[in-house]
């Protein structure tokens, strides 16, 4: 790779402020806010226009060097951090706020801003954004496209792509495809911008995106919900779910609960180990919800409603990974079964552990109605890449999936075959091949 080529080149596209060469420049970029991936890259570029994107690929391309898309540095699969000598491309200068068309609930926004500032965005005319989770401070709108971000909403709104109307992106090959009209209905062929949902930034450079707004639901009402078994929190399921302002079911087994509470310095609500498994329900609506979600509580049997603020219940939540982190550098996995299974891939995971990595410590919390845990192990020394063969295993077997919001990254290419089979894997790497032929786009990721 010729380095000064490279770097001229893109200077002359971005700017020389906008090309970072120095290691304590590029230093945040290199490495994911939970430090488990970490390489250099030779420089960072950050662009602003859809024009810049496809100049920077244009130069990269006749360098012959790959070019890894960043936008909030959130992720959890080594998807956006550098790799193999590639090009990190910092989508964080596309923060076009669109003006909110009230009368279509929508918005046109830049790849780059956060998920946060879209709320508020929204927020300001009444509306809201639908998807949320902790990081939303620092995710971005482009990163949440890319990964088909979901969170704690997903039961009521969908993940990131029922909200994804459409999005402008650069084509490896420097084109622009455009689809931010936001027409709700629109049958004219597939639409390649749900193509590119999940994508993991190997297709195409997202710049811009059209999304769909919600109602802001300003009443709100929450509560935790210690119950005997993970089987038992999966039994309220039907009829919580008949809760018309129901907005949230998460969930924390005990020792999720008590990592977060001792990380935050405060005391659990409930007895961590008094309970089998800790479900955390939240409702909101135009009015009030308190009442519906009182009468669901009074009338379910077996279960004990913990009191407790709704801020201090997402505090709590929010600061599970961060826990976590603090703690070491765990195997984390992100799985989706079937509910029904939810508690088989919890005794799986807890057998597995006993034989192969005794001394381990499992933490496991998740979006309890899609059957989405979040699964981590600290401590597994030895035994970490034969847990993970195990849990991705064991999730594929009970009829789920080896991501279900986080993607696939870095991390977990070698299973993508084991969980679509070839014919699946295969159809992916032709649009691939056609789409970017040289490799140029997120090199390693998504596709083994
Ligand atoms: C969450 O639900 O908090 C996130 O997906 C983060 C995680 O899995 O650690
Ligand atoms: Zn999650």
């Amino acid at each position: 790779m010729d380095h000064d080529r490279l770097v001229q080149g893109l200077r002359e596209v971005v700017g020389k402020d906008h090309v970072l060469t120095d290691p304590d420049l590029r230093s945040s970029y290199e490495i994911d806010w939970l430090r488990q991936y970490i390489d250099d890259t030779p420089c960072v570029v950050r662009p602003h226009t859809a024009a810049e994107v496809a100049g920077v690929l244009r130069v990269c391309g006749e360098v012959g060097v790959g070019v890894v898309p960043q936008g909030g540095n959130t992720g959890l699969v080594g998807g956006s951090t550098p790799r193999r000598g590639a090009v990190l491309l910092s989508m964080r200068r596309f923060t076009d706020l669109g003006q909110v068309d009230r009368e279509a609930h929508q918005v046109t926004v830049g790849a780059g801003v956060t998920i946060e500032q879209l709320q508020q965005h929204a927020r300001a005319v009444g509306l809201d954004f639908a998807v949320d989770w902790g990081a939303r401070s620092s995710a971005t709108v482009g990163g949440a496209v890319n990964t088909d971000a979901g969170g704690s909403r997903v039961v009521r709104l969908g993940t990131m792509r029922q909200q994804v109307l459409g999005v402008q992106a650069v084509l490896a090959d420097g084109s622009l495809i455009d689809e931010l009209g936001g027409l709700p209905k629109n049958t004219a062929g597939p639409s390649l911008s749900h193509l590119l949902v999940g994508s993991e930034g190997t297709l195409a450079v997202v710049t811009a995106v059209r999304l769909r707004l919600v109602p802001w639901f300003r009443e709100t009402a929450a509560s935790l919900v210690a119950c005997d078994s993970l089987m038992h929190a999966v039994a309220m399921l039907p009829r919580l779910r008949q809760l018309s302002s129901l907005d949230a079911v998460e969930v924390l087994l005990p020792e999720a609960l008590q990592v977060a509470c001792k990380h935050l310095g405060v005391a659990p609500p409930i007895d961590p180990s008094s309970a089998g498994a800790f479900v955390m329900i939240d409702c909101a609506a135009h009015t009030d919800p308190g009442d519906e979600l009182a009468d669901f509580l009074a009338s379910e049997q077996g279960v004990m409603a913990v009191g407790a603020q709704r801020e201090q219940l997402f505090l709590i939540r929010d600061h599970v990974t961060i826990a976590i982190g603090a703690l070491g550098k765990p195997l984390k996995l992100d799985v989706a079964v079937p509910v029904m299974n939810l508690d088989r891939l919890v005794r799986a995971v807890r057998s597995g552990i006993r034989e192969h990595a005794p001394g381990a410590r499992l933490i496991v919390f998740g979006h309890l109605a899609e059957g989405n845990l979040h699964v981590n192990v600290l401590d597994a020394g030895d035994a970490g890449p034969l847990l993970k063969d195990l849990i991705l295993m064991t999730a594929i077997e009970l009829g789920g999936t080896i991501s279900a919001e986080h993607g696939i990254g870095v991390a977990k290419v070698d299973w993508l075959e084991r969980l679509h089979g070839p014919a699946h894997v295969a159809a992916l790497r032709a649009i691939k091949q056609a789409l970017d032929p040289q490799g140029l786009l997120n090199p390693g990721v998504l596709l083994p």
